[in-house]
């Protein structure tokens, strides 16, 4: 199945498509994942994203549409894929369009994540992650006590661009660039809401659900 992820920052895309990916056996691609790892790994591609993730801007859709499209090339892409942050703007949603089409394929679901934009910034300031495998953890939610990753006991980190007012200034890129995606994707018949649910396994339950897998 392929599938694209689409909510505001916080809203949990990447909790939900992780495991939705896990599930169903198909690739999880997050846009984020792949620019902050080459920020990390200070490539020209990672200095060139930054200049704009550092801000809360969104990267120029050039860029961002030859990374997704590189990476939908290969292989494992094959039996599906499960995007994650991507696309973000009506000219990415059209060029994977164009794409998909010219190798046969189309997006079968768009689920849109809902959340309430209230807990967006305590979600956020809440959220770690592990440098060493990757998870993604919230203080409160996971019931951390400290700063060590529960699964692999490393220290965790809190991503640069959440800080309160970038946060700010991605949500004010999503309501301008993004949204206006669910009502592209409504058109073409595949969107599906999933509504706002508090506590992950209730919401990665409720998305599963949504997909006809338990
Ligand atoms: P990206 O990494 O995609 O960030 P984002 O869209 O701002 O979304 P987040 O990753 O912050 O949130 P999420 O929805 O994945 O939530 P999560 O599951 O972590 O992009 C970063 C930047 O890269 C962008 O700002 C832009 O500059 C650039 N970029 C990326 N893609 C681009 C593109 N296509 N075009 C141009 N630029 C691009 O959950 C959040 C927290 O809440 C976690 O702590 C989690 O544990 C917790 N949580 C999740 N679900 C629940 C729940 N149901 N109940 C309670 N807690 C929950
Ligand atoms: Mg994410």
């Amino acid at each position: 199945m392929n599938l694209i992820f689409l909510g505001a920052p916080g809203a949990g895309k990447g909790t939900q498509s992780t495991v939705v990916a896990e599930k169903m056996n198909i690739p999880h691609i997050s846009t984020g994942d792949i620019f902050r790892y080459n920020i990390k790994n200070q490539t020209e591609l990672g200095k060139k994203a930054n200049e704009y993730i550092s801000k809360g801007e969104l990267v120029p859709d050039e860029l961002t549409v030859s990374i997704v499209t590189d990476r939908l090339m290969q292989d494992d892409c094959k039996n599906g894929f499960a995007l994650d942050g991507f696309p973000r703007t009506i000219p990415q949603a059209e060029a994977l369009e164009k794409f998909l089409a010219e190798h046969g394929k189309k997006i079968d679901n768009a689920l849109n994540i809902q959340v309430d934009e209230n807990i967006l910034v305590e979600r956020l300031s809440n959220r770690r992650f592990c440098p060493k495998c990757n998870g993604t953890f919230h203080m409160i939610e996971n019931k951390l006590t400290e700063e060590i990753c529960p699964v692999c006991g490393a220290e965790l980190k809190q991503r640069d661009d959440d800080k309160e007012e970038v946060i700010l200034q991605r949500l004010q890129e999503y309501h301008k660039s993004t949204e206006p995606l669910i009502d592209f994707y409504r058109s073409r018949n595949v969107l599906t809401d999933v509504p706002p649910i508090i506590g992950m396994e209730k919401a990665i339950a409720a998305t599963l659900k949504v997909l006809g897998i338990e």
